[in-house]
C-alpha cells in the first residue's frame, strides 16, 4: 500500500509552535497530521528548557531542525540513525549516533556516553523489535517528568511488519496498562515478577499512532486505600443492591422466581468460588460481549 503524502499546512492547528517549526524547517520531514496536536500536548511544557531530546529516526534531517526550533537553544538535541551519513548533521550543531534501534549493546554504550534524557521520540524502523527492544532499554534512562513517545505504532496492525502478533509492540503496549495497574494494592498477583514499567511509568497515553510512556518514579507507588477525617454519616452502600433478592409487590410471581435464581446462583458461586457474587458478576460480564464488536 503506498502512502499519500500531502503538504502540511498551519490550518489544522492555527497558532501550533510545532506546525511553524515543522513549516520553518530547512530541510525534508516527513509526519503525519494527526502527530501535531499530539507533540503540541505532550512537547509545550519542555519549551525552552535545558532538557536533552533524543530522536531515533533521521533520514533527511529535516525534523532535527524542527526540534530545535520548537523546544529552544537551551535543548539538547540527539539524533540516533543506522545510517553513517547521517553523521553531517554534527557540523549543524546536533549530536548523532550511529547504531540500530535495535541492538541492546548500542543503547548501553549511547547511555554512558550521554547520561540520562528527558524526552526519546522513536521514529526510527518502526518494527516490533525495535520499538520493543528501544522501550526497554531507554525507559531506565528517562528522568521522571520525561517520557518516550512512539511513533508510527499502526504498524502493528500491518502485515509487512510480521503483524498481527502475539508480540507487536502495541500488544507490549496493551501489557503496559496491566503493568501500571499492578501498582494498586488490592491485585499483590500481578506484582509476581518485576517491572520496568510498574517502577517507573506513572501513565501511558495513547493516541492514533502514537503512544506516551510518561515517566515518573516518584508517582510509581504500590496505592493504598486512604480515608479522611471527616464525619461518617450512616449512609447505605448500594454496590450489592443488584444481587440482593427482592420482592416487588407489582409482580409477585416474577420477583419470587427471581430471587429463588439470586439465591441459587450465590450458593452456587459460593460453594465453587468462595464467594456468593463471582458467578452472577460472571454472568453480567459476559453479556457485555455486544460492547466489544
Ligand atoms: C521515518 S524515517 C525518520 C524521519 C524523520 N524523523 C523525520 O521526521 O523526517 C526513519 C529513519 O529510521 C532509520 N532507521 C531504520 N531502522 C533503524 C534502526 N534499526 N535503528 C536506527 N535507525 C533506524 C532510517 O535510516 C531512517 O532514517
Amino acid at each position: 500500500m503506498m502512502n499519500r503524502i500531502i503538504p502540511a499546512t498551519e490550518k489544522d492547528i492555527p497558532g501550533s509552535a510545532v506546525i511553524e517549526s515543522y513549516l520553518a524547517s530547512p530541510y525534508t520531514s516527513i509526519k503525519h497530521s494527526s502527530y501535531f496536536q499530539v507533540y503540541e500536548e505532550v512537547f509545550t511544557k519542555y519549551r525552552n528548557r535545558p532538557i536533552t531530546f533524543v530522536e531515533i529516526g533521521i533520514l533527511d534531517g529535516g525534523s532535527l531542525f524542527m526540534w530545535k526550533r520548537f523546544l529552544g537553544d537551551s535543548a539538547r538535541i540527539i539524533g540516533v540513525d543506522m545510517n553513517p551519513d547521517a553523521k553531517r548533521w554534527e557540523s549543524e550543531g546536533f549530536e548523532i549516533f550511529i547504531g540500530s534501534q535495535e541492538d541492546p549493546d548500542f543503547w548501553d554504550r549511547f547511555f554512558e556516553t550521554v547520561g540520562s534524557v528527558d524526552v526519546v521520540l522513536d521514529d526510527g524502523g518502526h518494527s516490533n523489535s525495535q520499538q520493543i527492544v528501544t522501550a526497554h532499554k531507554v525507559l531506565p534512562y528517562i528522568r521522571d517528568g520525561g517520557m518516550l513517545a512512539v511513533e508510527d505504532i499502526h504498524t502493528s496492525y500491518i502485515r509487512q511488519f510480521g503483524n498481527p502478533s502475539k508480540y507487536s509492540f502495541i500488544n507490549y503496549c496493551k501489557r503496559a496498562i496491566d503493568q501500571v495497574n499492578s501498582r494498586s494494592s488490592v491485585l499483590p498477583w500481578l506484582r509476581k515478577h518485576p517491572s520496568l514499567i510498574r517502577d517507573a511509568v506513572y501513565a501511558c497515553a495513547f493516541y492514533e499512532s502514537i503512544i506516551c510512556f510518561h515517566v515518573d518514579r516518584r508517582k510509581c507507588f504500590i496505592s493504598e486505600s486512604t480515608i479522611n477525617n471527616g464525619v461518617k454519616p450512616i449512609s447505605r452502600d448500594f454496590r450489592n443492591e443488584k444481587y440482593r433478592p427482592s420482592f416487588d409487590s407489582g409482580k409477585p410471581l416474577r420477583s419470587f422466581l427471581r430471587s429463588i435464581a439470586l439465591i441459587a446462583l450465590r450458593l452456587v458461586s459460593l460453594i465453587f468460588f468462595g464467594n456468593s457474587k463471582i458467578l452472577l458478576e460472571m454472568i453480567s460480564t459476559w453479556k457485555m460481549k455486544k460492547y466489544f464488536k
